[in-house]
């Protein structure tokens, strides 16, 4: 959790590790009894979050630091503060390390390094620039003594290596530094900086205790050879670039087959492309205009990404149309595929290697229909095999795309391609191309598993991920080695160290960043693993194919789809074991399994009727009082005369303030904040000033008629400003320019009237969401309207019958017939982004008069709100495929999101997605990233499981809304 968030006093709670290492003070060199001790008393389990407050050390330097940071006098030290300083990529002590390896001169190694350990960076920069090239290091200045060159070493004598003691990267053993002078503790330090170098591949991070001289020699020459100034220099930063844009007005590119053929194609089937794009107006008749036309995966999300991109030649019509043709194959493998029609590569480039190529152009004028393209034939089930089998085993393909082609694959086979039933196919005896398949298949599968088991999760990634909202943070360090790090850099200058801190702080970074990446592979990869298993089982011809052509791995197969955990999108390694360490980092790590029984009035009715009666209970204390719109009207009403006063639109322009939200739209409760949005009072009037100028406007008269805690969010994406009326000390916001949102309102509202468990529902969960601490869009989780338009979703598609229709589908003209000479709803341009317009047009049954006869359609429905109340959590907790399905109540039926990915960029992640009703390019739930996914999906397993406890009697069902609804343990108590 930031730091910013921590209760007051709770520095004077932290744990003593935690105060010790905030102050970044110089620790006593202690000796090995003291250091073991301090480890004892470390609280370890906890240490993989603490390295926060650690990296800001850099800000809580010791004043006391400096002298003791010169003394130098044991060559110990001088070893440890330039192995620090060495990794800092100083170009002098880079010098000094390379002279020793050429020289093997440890004396003089010690002495060049405590000079260079006494000089500024600049000063050593200077030295090193100085330096004639070859030359590693300058000759001392006069005073200093050096050994000359073949005089005997000395310190210490080469030691023999130990049988069996590892050897890292460094100096050859017999040419390191003996140590045999040191104390036991510090040759013990010297080996645990040397340890955070980067170690090898398979040796372990933690440093091995020092068993005799010959350990500590290698330990030490990791030390200095542990970082080498061999590292590549840091990449240049990558410029930003926006993955795409849309432009689909622009033109229209289309597919037909040869033959006609209408629906799904074969693997290399032919196809011909056509395609027109509108040119401007001064381009002349009979010009050419060229395009390129790409082959994409559906929702891939760059336009670099085509499998294959053709250039297209047209020629401008008199319409102001270039139309042109192209030639294509389909792809090899199975899939959903799309063409986009893009700007032409430029002259030249064809012939160059795709590396060499420039990024393909981010215009899309146009995207096709989606091409499908199944196996039908033995022959095409070989080739798909074949290409998902090469892709799998060619360095540098994705391995992902590749388990994707063969979920594909799995999924679509049809019945007739079972292999019971394969005879001669295509010129081949079917007896030897069933063989044939059977063995691509049985080689794709192993190289799947493999892929599945080089991604299972390690006790690491478990220990992380023990709190859902916690990121992987620096979880390899031990309290041991940060304190030796501490000591490391309390010796060197105040300069180096800085430059020391800042060095770690970008290794800390670049190592976080490729963990999650990992992480984020390892969810991809699971993902593409659970859809192989599905469609596997899903499927029978595939289900066939996979008993007879590798029967063991059905049975793995099989094994890993029991040990799924959606929460974590994971597999667990091994059975019990997985769930064992599942139970020792999760608290309630049973609540995340898939339950295995459908729920049933049988089986649940019990819980569904007592859940329905807390419902009953709690309902009239949730629903707003009469006083409730009253006071709030009084409040929109002072505020909106004291705007008039200050004149913030200028120019005596009057304004309307509108409620819109919880207050307008029948689903706020007593407690809820006033949201109020400035409109023109004459509607042709506008204001000259800009909405972030009106927003500033709005806090200085807020500020100046003594509102309380006005805090003014101009640079919003809708600029809002937040205060407390002075007068009920009721929470309030006022936007400037928030037309969707008084729109939306209204279709809230419109619902709600609709049945009245809409509302029923709408409450109670709002009331969980704020309880459990997943309501709250600045902490990263979803708002209030967010959960509402899950509420419509679900009512709209899971009871059965459903409740609610989309309004925004229905016709205007229901329940009499269509009007044929009713215009197509109307598209508005977009308030704030001019290259967008949006559909404000809604069924609204106050005013076609249709509300009784949709409220006869909702009550056809008998499930009870506890029932209804039920379902919700066990859709939310395991039913919505998240990955791949949008929530839409503008639709009222899923949404794919590989859509929303081909037509607004959407990222195909697993997280929760809901489209905007109006502004459907705006992903409501985008602020949700991923340990905030699971979060707030954690809590609808909770729920549900309380629930199922409840039917199952184990827990009591009178109090499972209590249960359900009972408030987060105060912080210090989670941990
Ligand atoms: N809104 C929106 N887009 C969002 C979030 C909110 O248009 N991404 C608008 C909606 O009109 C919504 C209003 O802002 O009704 C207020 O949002 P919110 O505070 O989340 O919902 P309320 O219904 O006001 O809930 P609460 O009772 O918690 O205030
Ligand atoms: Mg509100």
């Amino acid at each position: 959790m930031p730091a910013a968030q921590e209760p007051k006093g709770a520095a004077a709670d932290k744990k003593p590790s935690q105060r010790r290492r905030r102050g970044g003070k110089k620790h006593p060199k202690p000796d090995g009894d003291q250091r073991r001790r301090e480890k004892q008393e470390a609280p370890t389990e906890e240490a993989p979050q603490e390295p926060v407050q650690r990296s800001r050390g850099r800000r809580n330097r010791n004043p006391q630091k400096e002298p003791e940071a010169k003394k130098l006098e044991e060559d110990s030290d001088v070893l440890l503060a330039f192995g620090a300083l060495l990794k800092t990529n100083d170009p002098a002590a880079a010098a000094a390390h390379a002279a020793y390896e050429r020289h093997e001169d440890q004396a003089r190694f010690i002495e060049d390094a405590r000079r260079l350990l006494a000089m500024s960076p600049s000063e050593r920069k200077a030295m090193v620039q100085r330096a004639p090239p070859g030359m590693a290091m300058p000759p001392p200045p006069p005073g200093i003594g050096r050994s000359p060159p073949g005089s005997p070493r000395r310190v210490g004598a080469p030691a023999a290596p130990h049988p069996g003691s590892p050897r890292r990267n460094g100096p050859p053993p017999g040419l390191v530094p003996s140590v045999d002078h040191l104390p036991p503790g510090l040759a013990a330090l010297a080996l645990e900086v040397a340890a955070e170098g980067n170690p090898p591949p398979g040796i372990s991070r933690s440093p091995p205790k020092p068993t005799d001289d010959d350990d500590v020699a290698a330990a030490l020459s990791a030390l200095i050879s542990g970082n080498t100034p061999e590292e590549p220099p840091p990449k240049p930063k990558k410029k930003w670039e926006p993955p795409r844009v849309h432009v689909r007005r622009g033109g229209r590119v289309s597919f037909t087959a040869p033959d006609g053929q209408k629906g799904p194609l074969r693997p290399r089937a032919r196809l011909d492309v056509s395609w027109e794009l509108r040119v401007d107006e001064d381009v002349e008749v009979g010009s050419r205009r060229d395009v390129s036309v790409g082959l994409f995966r559906v929702g891939a999300p760059t336009n670099d990404a085509a499998i294959v991109a053709k250039q297209g030649k047209g020629t401008v019509e008199e319409t102001g149309l270039a139309r042109g043709a192209v030639a294509f194959f389909a792809p090899r493998a199975a899939g959903a595929f799309v063409f986009r029609l893009l700007d032409p590569e430029p002259p030249g480039q064809q012939q160059k290697p795709k590396s060499e190529r420039p990024k393909a152009s981010s215009n899309v004028y146009a995207t096709s229909d989606k091409l499908d393209v199944v196996v039908r034939t033995h022959d095409d089930l070989l080739d798909s095999l074949k290409a998902s089998l090469q892709q799998l085993e060619e360095p540098g393909r994705s391995r992902l795309g590749a388990l994707q082609q063969l979920a594909v694959v799995a999924e679509t086979l049809p019945a007739s391609l079972a292999p019971k039933r394969l005879t001669h196919v295509g010129g081949r005896s079917g007896s030897s191309a069933e063989k044939k398949c059977r063995e691509k298949l049985r080689a794709c599968l192993a190289r799947c598993l493999d892929e599945l088991a080089k991604n299972v999760p390690g006790p690491l990634t478990l220990a992380t991920r023990r709190r859902a909202d916690e990121l992987p943070f620096d979880v390899d360090e031990t309290e041991e080695d940060a304190l030796t790090r501490e000591r490391a850099w309390s010796v060197l200058s105040e300069e180096d160290e800085v430059a020391a801190r800042d060095a770690f702080e970008q290794q800390r970074v670049a190592k976080i960043k490729k963990q999650r990446n990992d992480d984020r592979r390892a969810r991809d990869v699971h993902a593409a693993c659970r859809r192989l298993c599905a469609a596997f089982n899903g499927n029978s011809a595939s289900r066939q194919w996979l008993e007879s052509a590798a029967p063991e791995q059905a049975r793995r197969l099989d094994d890993v789809s029991t040990r799924w955990d959606a929460l974590l999108e994971e597999f667990w390694p091994g059975g019990a074991d997985g769930v064992a360490a599942l139970r020792r980092h999760y608290d309630r790590a049973d609540s995340f399994f898939r339950p295995t029984h459908q729920p049933s009035a049988q089986q649940h009715g019990f819980a569904w009727r007592a859940l329905d009666d807390a419902c009953a209970r709690v309902l009239p204390q949730l629903f707003p009082s009469e006083n409730f719109f009253k006071r709030r009207e009084e409040v929109r009403r002072r505020v909106e005369a004291c705007l008039n006063n200050a004149d913030v639109l200028g120019n005596g322009r009057r304004l309307v303030l509108r409620v819109f939200g919880s207050s307008a739209n029948l689903f706020g409760a007593e407690g809820a904040d006033l949201d109020m949005c400035v409109v023109p009072a004459a509607s042709e009037e506008d204001t000259e000033l800009s909405s972030p100028e009106v927003c500033r406007r709005v806090g200085e008269a807020l500020e100046s008629a003594g509102a309380k805690n006005v805090q003014v969010r101009d640079t919003a994406r809708v600029p809002i400003v937040l205060f407390a009326d002075p007068q009920t000390g009721l929470d309030c916001d006022v936007s400037t320019h928030n037309p969707l949102a008084l729109r939306n309102t209204e279709l809230l509202r419109a619902y709600a009237k609709i049945d009245g468990r809409v509302r029923g529902m709408a409450y109670v969960i709002k009331k969980w969401a704020k309880i459990r601490g997943i309501n709250s869009p600045s902490d990263g989780t979803l708002s209030s309207y967010g959960y509402i338009l899950c509420v419509l979703a679900f009512l709209q598609t899971v009871p059965n019958p459903p409740i609610l229709p989309s309004l925004q589908r229905l016709d205007l003209d229901w329940p009499n017939p269509k009007n044929p000479d009713r215009p197509p709803p109307e598209r508005v341009p977009h308030p704030f982004d001019a290259s967008r317009d949006v559909c404000l047009s809604f069924h609204d049954p106050d005013k076609t008069g249709s509300l009784a006869d949709l409220r006869e359609i909702a009550g056809r429905n008998r499930q009870s709100l506890g029932e209804l109340l039920a379902l919700f959590f066990r859709h939310y907790a395991w039913d919505v495929d998240y990955r791949n399905l949008v929530v839409a109540p503008r639709t009222a039926c899923v949404l794919p999101k590989a859509n929303k990915a081909e037509l607004d960029c959407w990222p195909q992640n697993p997280h929760l997605a809901i489209e905007d009703p109006f502004e459907t390019h705006y992903d409501v739930a985008h602020v949700l990233k991923y340990p905030k996914h699971q979060l707030v999906r954690k809590e609808f397993m909770r729920a549900s499981k309380l629930i199922d406890d409840a039917a199952a009697q184990r827990v009591d069902p009178d109090l499972v809304l209590d249960y359900i609804c009972e408030p987060l343990p105060v912080p210090d108590q989670v941990m």
